[in-house]
C-alpha cells in the first residue's frame, strides 16, 4: 500500500527523475535492443518487446493507481483484452456482461469462441442471473461497469464473491470511470483492464490498453504474453499516457463537474425521452454508484425519438464533436446504433434497449455553460 494520496501518486508513481540525467520527465527510450553486459547479463533490459524502460515506468504507475501488483501496457484496449483471454483454455466457460463494449463482443464471438471457449452473456447487474450462469468450468467473469452506453452498474464486490465461491476470477473493464473514480481490485476483483486511449491518456492522441493484476501468476502470465505474443505499447505512446496520468485526478474533477451539470440539464429537457447517468438520484442504481464509485464520471447517454432526430442533433452540435471514443478533454457525441454498436444486429440492439435515437455523450473539460448552451441549441434543431 502506498503512503501517498491519489493526486500525489498520479504525479509521482513511476515518474521519478531519470537516474542518468535528472530529467524530471520519463525519457522516451526509442531503442529496440539494449547492450548486454556479458553473456546472459544485462542492465535490466535486453529487447523492447520483453521490456522497455519507458514502458516499465508506465506499468509501475498503472499498478500503483489501481492498487495492483503488476501493470502491463499493450497497443490498444482490445490487445489488452486479447492478452487477458490467453489465460483461458479450450473447454473453459466465461460469463461476460451482456452490455459490454461491442468490440469485446466481436473479439469473443468471432475469435475467442473459435478456440473452444464458451462465452455466455449475462445481465451482470442481476446477481441471481450471474449465480445461475456459473458452471464448474467457469474460469472468468468479465464485467464492464458502468456499461456502454446504457450506464448499467454491476456490483463488483458481490460479483467477486459469487465468482470466487465458484473458483473463477473477475476482470473489470474500468475504462469508463478510470482508476481515479473506481478501484475494482479494492472491491475484490482480480484483474483490471483499461483502454488507456480514453481517460488515462486523456487527450485523444494515442491508442493503448492495459492489464493490472493482483497476483504473482498474473504478472508471470502477462509478462509472458507481452514477450511471446507482442502487442506491447510503444515507448512514445507510453510517454503520452504517463503525461496524461499526471493530470488525471484534475481532469476527472472537471469532467465530472461538467457531467453532473449536463445530466441535470438533460434530465428536464422535453425532447430527451430517456437519460442514463448514474449520478442522478433517478438512476435505479444510484445507491450502488455511491457505494462502489468515487464519483459519477462524465459518460451518459440519452434517447431522442428516432434516428432522424438523432441525425439532426448530431448535425447541429457545434462544440461537441460527432465522434466515437471518450475520455478526452473535448466533449464528444455519438450515435450508439451506428458507432460503438454498429456491429451488433438490430434485433440484439433492440433487446439490449439501444434504440435508433440513442446518443452517447462523453463530457469534456470545457466550460459547462458553453456545453449546455450547445446542447440546448442542438436540441432546439431536433
Ligand atoms: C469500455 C471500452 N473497453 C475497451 C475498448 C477498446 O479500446 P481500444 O479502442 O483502445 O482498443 C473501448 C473502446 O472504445 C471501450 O470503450
Amino acid at each position: 500500500m502506498s503512503p501517498y494520496k491519489y493526486s500525489t501518486l498520479a504525479v509521482h508513481a513511476g515518474q521519478h527523475p531519470d537516474p542518468l540525467t535528472g530529467a524530471v520527465n520519463v525519457p522516451i527510450y526509442l531503442s529496440s535492443t539494449f547492450e548486454l553486459t556479458g553473456i546472459g547479463s544485462d542492465r535490466g533490459w535486453d529487447y523492447s518487446r520483453a521490456g522497455n524502460p519507458t514502458r516499465d515506468r508506465l506499468e509501475t504507475a498503472l499498478a500503483a493507481l489501481e492498487g495492483g501488483t503488476s501493470g502491463h501496457a499493450f497497443t490498444t484496449g482490445m490487445a489488452a483484452i486479447s492478452a487477458l483471454v490467453t489465460m483461458l483454455r479450450a473447454g473453459d466457460h466465461v460469463v461476460c456482461s451482456r452490455d459490454v463494449y461491442a468490440g469485446t463482443v466481436r473479439l469473443f464471438d468471432q475469435i475467442v469462441s473459435g478456440y473452444g471457449i464458451e462465452i455466455e452473456y449475462v445481465d451482470t447487474s442481476d446477481l441471481k442471473a450471474v449465480e445461475a450462469a456459473m458452471k464448474p468450468n467457469t474460469k472468468l467473469v468479465h464485467i464492464e461497469t458502468p456499461s456502454n452506453p446504457l450506464m448499467v452498474l454491476t456490483d463488483i464486490a458481490a460479483i467477486s464473491k459469487i465468482a470466487h465461491a465458484h473458483g473463477a476470477e473477475v476482470s473489470v473493464d474500468n475504462t469508463f470511470l478510470s482508476p481515479a473514480l473506481q478501484s475494482p481490485l479494492a472491491l475484490g476483483a482480480d484483474i483490471v483492464m483499461h483502454s488507456t486511449t480514453k481517460y488515462l491518456n486523456g487527450h485523444s492522441d494515442g491508442l493503448g490498453g492495459a492489464l493490472i493484476g493482483s497476483k504473482p501468476e498474473h504478472k508471470d502470465r502477462f509478462l509472458l504474453v507481452q514477450k511471446a505474443a507482442g502487442g506491447v505499447m510503444s515507448p512514445f505512446e507510453c510517454f503520452l499516457v504517463l503525461r496524461g496520468i499526471k493530470t488525471l485526478p484534475l481532469r476527472v474533477k472537471q469532467h465530472e463537474e461538467n457531467g453532473r451539470a449536463v445530466a441535470e440539464f438533460l434530465s428536464t429537457h422535453p425532447k430527451v425521452t430517456k437519460l442514463a447517468y448514474p449520478g442522478l438520484k433517478s438512476h435505479p442504481q444510484y445507491d450502488l454508484a455511491v457505494k462502489q464509485q468515487k464519483g459519477f464520471g462524465s459518460m451518459m447517454s440519452f434517447e431522442l425519438k428516432s434516428r432522424e432526430e438523432a441525425a439532426r442533433f448530431l448535425t447541429a452540435i457545434k462544440i461537441f464533436l460527432n465522434a466515437e471514443s471518450l475520455g478526452g478533454v473535448e466533449s464528444l457525441a455519438s450515435h450508439s446504433a451506428t458507432t460503438t454498436h454498429g456491429s451488433v444486429s438490430e434485433e440484439v440492439r433492440r433487446s439490449m434497449g439501444i434504440n435508433e435515437g440513442r446518443i452517447r455523450l462523453s463530457i469534456g473539460i470545457e466550460d459547462k455553460e458553453d456545453l449546455i448552451a450547445d446542447l440546448d441549441q442542438a436540441l432546439a434543431a431536433v
